[in-house]
């Protein structure tokens, strides 16, 4: 085991999240909208992604700094061939104690069982309405939610822990913050309302198009009592809240109006490899040609406590300070 190594904020590295697949069935608006991701868009070919070798070699390598938690992105990840088999292998390293997955739900119906036996612990499901009129709209492709809550049913049925992610953003689907809330306060599922965020180059945001979290709160306490409960685990991004009566709880991901960096643990790969300690970094860290080139685990480790040590990223606490000229990675790149 490596000694913790911390970065220029005192913040070790704990959770890796792995973007597996730059695609995905969906044209969410904020995310991937049709228009930038069209036809002829081009999407990683398969050589440029790691394999799941490289993958599975480079979790043992972050095991081995205190990793101990790690999420499975893409785009959208059950798009990429077997990810049941890499998600066996990656729950089989030591140290390793959680990994979860998020995802769209539409193919859990074909893979949450098998997905469950290889040892998957989690999914969190994005779905930003309820209903179909509000969702045909935010997911680009005109489709329905029953796919999404169907997914979700399999996801129940072979006993996955599960949370549900909407992104609400002003002039889309704040009109589906309560009927969300409804819906699943009857399902007993947790859900997360994430401030829509300035990830990537295309999605439009300004300050104007963000409800910010408080409002959130506001809405759905006055009609259903809420009260705060304390963070899961140290750097949970989200704030959480319980219904009074009991009925399960809900949370908030503030990135915008309440930024969490101080306790960010998070590391990120994109699919072809690149290594990235912000989710609004421009650049990343070629560790592809590091395995290509076939660096040694010693030469790796090195060069990932160089890259930890010398990380001061904040982004969302410094947002207002910046300028919102410099190019940053995509969300379907990086896996949010
Ligand atoms: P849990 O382990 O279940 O707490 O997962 P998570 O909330 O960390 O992961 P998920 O993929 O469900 O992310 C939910 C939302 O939080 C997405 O919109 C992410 O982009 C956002 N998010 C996750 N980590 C970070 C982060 O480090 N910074 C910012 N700004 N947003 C984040
Ligand atoms: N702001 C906030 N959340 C976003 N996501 C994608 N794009 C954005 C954005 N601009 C969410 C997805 C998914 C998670 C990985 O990130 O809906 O739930
Ligand atoms: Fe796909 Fe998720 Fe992006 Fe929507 S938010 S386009 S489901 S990766
Ligand atoms: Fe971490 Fe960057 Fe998100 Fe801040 S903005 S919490 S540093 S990923």
């Amino acid at each position: 085991m490596v000694d913790y190594v911390l970065d220029k904020h005192d913040r070790p590295m704990k959770d890796l999240r792995i973007s597996v697949i730059d695609q995905c069935n969906f044209r969410c608006t904020y995310c991937m909208p049709a228009e930038i991701f069209g036809n002829d868009y081009r999407f990683m070919p398969e050589s440029e992604l790691l394999s799941f070798d490289e993958i599975v070699r480079l979790v043992k390598i972050f095991a081995q700094f205190g990793t101990e938690k790690v999420r499975i992105t893409g785009g959208e990840p059950l798009m990429r061939k077997n990810i049941d088999q890499l998600v066996g292998r990656i729950k089989q390293v030591e140290g390793i104690k959680d990994v979860a997955i998020t995802t769209n739900a539409v193919f859990l119906v074909r893979q949450a069982a098998k997905l469950k036996e290889a040892g998957l612990d989690r999914v969190n499901i994005s779905l930003d309405a309820i209903e179909d009129d509000v969702f045909k709209e935010t997911n680009g492709r005109g489709i329905k939610t029953k796919p999404v809550i169907k997914g979700i049913e399999a996801a129940r049925a072979a006993g996955l822990s599960i949370k549900i992610n909407m992104v609400v953003k002003k002039g889309m689907n704040e009109s589906q913050i309560l009927p969300m809330a409804r819906y699943f306060k009857e399902t007993g599922d947790t859900l997360r309302f994430i401030e829509f965020m300035d990830v990537g180059n295309h999605n439009g945001w300004n300050m104007d198009t963000v409800v910010p979290k408080k409002e959130i709160i506001d809405q759905i306490n006055e009609e259903m009592p809420l009260e705060p409960v304390d963070p899961n685990y140290y750097g949970e991004v989200a704030n959480r809240y319980k219904y009074k009566d009991g009925s399960g709880e809900i949370g908030v991901i503030s990135s915008v109006t309440d930024a969490f960096c101080s306790t960010c643990t998070r590391v990120r790969l994109s699919a072809d490899g690149n290594l990235f300690t912000c989710l609004f970094a421009s650049v990343g860290y070629d560790i592809r040609s590091m395995l290509r080139d076939g660096e040694s685990d010693e030469a790796i480790i090195s060069r990932l406590i160089q890259i930890w040590t010398k990380r001061d990223d904040q982004y969302s606490v410094d947002r207002k300070k910046r300028k919102p000229t410099k190019k940053k990675i995509e969300m379907s790149y990086i896996g949010g």
